[in-house]
Parts: structure tokens; C-alpha cells; sequence
């Protein structure tokens, strides 16, 4: 995977000044990776408290680096000092590559990476952090298609290795190399993947996320699974999972990808998922979703 990688990195430019636009759970966890690496982050978001919360964050994880002596306290300091959290869009134009982590909803990525893209030089690269949509839907109505890829992160950013680049018809090779050429230099395994509803890894997930909904619907117990599937030796379960997701995420992946493969996967007829999103019980980032958070 390595070797592959680095095959398609070839020609990428190296990344020197990125923009996060969306500040929430992967938003917040791409800059302050991004930041670690020695890289100046511009992260924007439209909720001042959404900004804090990413900060807050990022200075979480650094005290508790210097704490176990993994790292200085200048250092620490200075790599939260390499964040810029903003509500405008100062210096954007500056960024040598700009990630948009906000919401999954079409209409709303395409007004915030219209706007983006204009402020943009040509040829800087412009990734979404999309789950499920496809980048040719995502790039379609932008000037420059040609810049598009898809960078998909997982969750918890700092620790998840895999990110998923996405090609789409329109993607040149320099955005897919510099995209590449960056996920490398964060530490992680770029993998270069086609454009599709889901990609590889959440055309995987979501019928397992499915098959969940559809057991709990049958009058499984939730906990009972979580406990069944990390007696497997899986690292969490699915109740706990969408929890750490967020469930609003949770429900338009599910209704995004089973969508995009009416013949082979059909949205859970009773949908614990999308009740939770109903009664705002929204996962770790609201307090409580199947489960409850101080
Ligand atoms: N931020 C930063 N670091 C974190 C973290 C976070 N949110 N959560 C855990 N860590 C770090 C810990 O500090 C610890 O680091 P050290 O070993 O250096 O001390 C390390 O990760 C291991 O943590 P723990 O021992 O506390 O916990 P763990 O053994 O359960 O591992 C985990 C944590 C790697 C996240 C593991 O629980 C895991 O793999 N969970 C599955 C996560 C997953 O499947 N994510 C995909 C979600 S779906 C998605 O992202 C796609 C989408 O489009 C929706
Ligand atoms: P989130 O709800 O935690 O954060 C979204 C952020 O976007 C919020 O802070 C919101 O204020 C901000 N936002 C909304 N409209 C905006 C605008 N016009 N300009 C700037 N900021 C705006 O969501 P998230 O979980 O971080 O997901 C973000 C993206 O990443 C989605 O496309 C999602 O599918 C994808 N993703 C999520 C996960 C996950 O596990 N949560 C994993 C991989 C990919």
C-alpha cells in the first residue's frame, strides 16, 4: 500500500498552508493533525462555538502529550499557535490545499466549496471530507472540477491510519498526487480510490450499520450487540460507533449510500438510528446518543 502510495504522490506539491472549513468532530481532528505535521492551518467554521470546541480539543490532546512527556511544552504550544480558528475567510486565499468538513448535505457543500474555490488560486487543491457523495456530484457545478478530489478521513483523526483519496472523473493527477503527497505527510495510508457512492471502506460499513438497525428493530438489545461484536474483537460496537460518528452523519450515510445501490441495499425499515436524530440525542457530541456522556 505504501509503495502504491507513493507511486501517486508523484509530481503532488508539497503542502505547506492548509484551510479546514467545518470545525466539528473531523473538521477540529484534520487541523489539528495537519498542525502536528508543521503545517499552518486556517480553520473555519460559521458557529464560534464550534471553533472553541476544536481548539479545545486540539490543547486537550497536546497537554496530555506533554503530560506523558511525549512532547515539549513549546512545541505543544506552538503547534496550537500553527491553528487559526476564524469565522471569516482571511488569508484562505493563501492555502496550498483546503478540506471542506461540513455537513453532509449536497446543497450545503456545494454553496461552501463554490465560494471557496473562488478565492482559491488555480491548481490549489480542493478536498472534501465527504462520507458518501459521490466527488463528480460534489465537483460538477464548481469552475474548476479539475482540482477536486475527495480526502475522506476516519474517526478519531489523529488516530485513524487510513484516508481515503478520491479520484472523480475530473480530478487531474496533480490534485490526486498533491492529496496523496499530503496524506503521507500527516502519517497516514493514502489509498487512491474510484468515485462511488461510499467508496471502499463506508460500502462496507453501512450494511454492517444496517444490519444493526434492522436486529435492534427486531427487538435486539443494543448494549447487548455493542458487548457481542467487542467479544469478536472488534474495537467497539455499532450502537458505540455511531455514537462516536454522530448520528445526524450516521442517518445521510446510510440514506446516501443505500440510495446510490437500490439493488443491493435497502435503508433499515425501522431506523434507530434516525428516531435518535428525532429526539436530538445526536451521539458524543450532543451528550447522549444510545448512550449517555457526562
Ligand atoms: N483523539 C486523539 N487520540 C485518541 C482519540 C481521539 N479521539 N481516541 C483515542 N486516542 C488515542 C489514545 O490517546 C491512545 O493513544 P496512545 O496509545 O498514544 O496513548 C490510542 O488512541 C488508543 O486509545 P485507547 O487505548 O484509549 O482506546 P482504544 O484501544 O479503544 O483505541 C481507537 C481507540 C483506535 C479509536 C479504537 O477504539 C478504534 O479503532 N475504534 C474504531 C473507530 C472506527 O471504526 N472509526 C471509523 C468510524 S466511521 C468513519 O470514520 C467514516 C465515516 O465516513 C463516518
Ligand atoms: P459535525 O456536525 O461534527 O461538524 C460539522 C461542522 O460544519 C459544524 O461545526 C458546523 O458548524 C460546520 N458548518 C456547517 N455549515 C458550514 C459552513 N457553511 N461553513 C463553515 N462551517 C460550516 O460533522 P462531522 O462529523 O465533522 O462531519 C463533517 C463531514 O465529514 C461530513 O461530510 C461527514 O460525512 C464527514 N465524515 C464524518 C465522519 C464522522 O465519523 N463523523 C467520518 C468521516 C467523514
Amino acid at each position: 500500500v505504501k509503495k502504491l502510495a507513493r507511486r501517486h504522490a508523484q509530481g503532488g506539491r508539497p503542502v505547506a498552508r492548509a484551510a479546514v472549513i467545518g470545525a466539528g468532530i473531523m473538521g477540529g481532528g484534520i487541523a489539528y493533525t495537519t498542525a502536528l505535521r508543521g503545517m499552518a492551518v486556517r480553520m473555519k467554521d460559521i458557529a464560534p462555538a464550534a471553533l472553541e470546541l476544536g481548539m479545545g480539543e486540539a490543547r486537550r490532546q497536546l497537554d496530555k502529550q506533554v503530560q506523558q512527556g511525549r512532547m515539549g511544552r513549546e512545541k505543544a504550544d506552538a503547534v496550537l499557535a500553527a491553528i487559526r480558528a476564524q469565522l471569516d475567510d482571511a488569508d484562505l486565499q493563501e492555502s496550498d490545499l483546503a478540506i471542506e468538513a461540513v455537513v453532509e448535505n449536497l446543497s450545503v457543500k456545494h454553496k461552501v466549496l463554490a465560494d471557496l474555490q473562488a478565492k482559491l488560486r488555480p491548481g490549489t487543491v480542493l478536498a472534501s471530507n465527504t462520507s458518501s457523495l459521490r466527488i463528480d456530484h460534489i465537483a460538477a457545478p464548481l469552475p474548476r472540477p479539475a482540482d477536486v478530489v475527495g480526502l475522506h478521513f476516519f474517526n478519531p483523526v489523529p488516530v485513524m491510519p487510513l484516508v481515503e483519496v478520491v479520484r472523480g472523473k475530473a480530478s487531474s493527477d496533480a490534485a490526486v498526487a498533491t492529496a496523496t503527497a499530503y496524506a503521507s505527510a500527516l502519517g497516514k495510508t493514502p489509498i487512491v480510490v474510484k468515485d462511488c457512492p461510499g467508496f471502499l471502506v463506508n460500502r462496507i460499513l453501512t450494511p454492517y450499520i444496517i444490519a444493526f438497525c434492522d436486529l435492534v428493530s427486531e427487538g435486539a438489545d443494543y448494549e447487548r450487540v455493542d458487548r457481542a461484536l467487542e467479544a469478536f474483537g472488534w474495537p467497539m460496537g455499532p450502537a458505540y460507533l455511531e455514537d462516536v460518528v454522530g448520528m445526524d452523519t450516521g442517518s445521510h450515510v446510510i440514506d446516501i449510500i443505500s440510495a446510490g445501490y437500490p439493488q443491493r441495499m435497502r435503508p433499515p425499515e425501522r431506523n434507530a438510528i434516525r428516531a435518535l436524530v428525532r429526539e436530538k440525542r445526536l451521539g458524543q457530541k450532543s451528550g447522549a446518543g444510545f448512550y449517555d456522556y457526562d
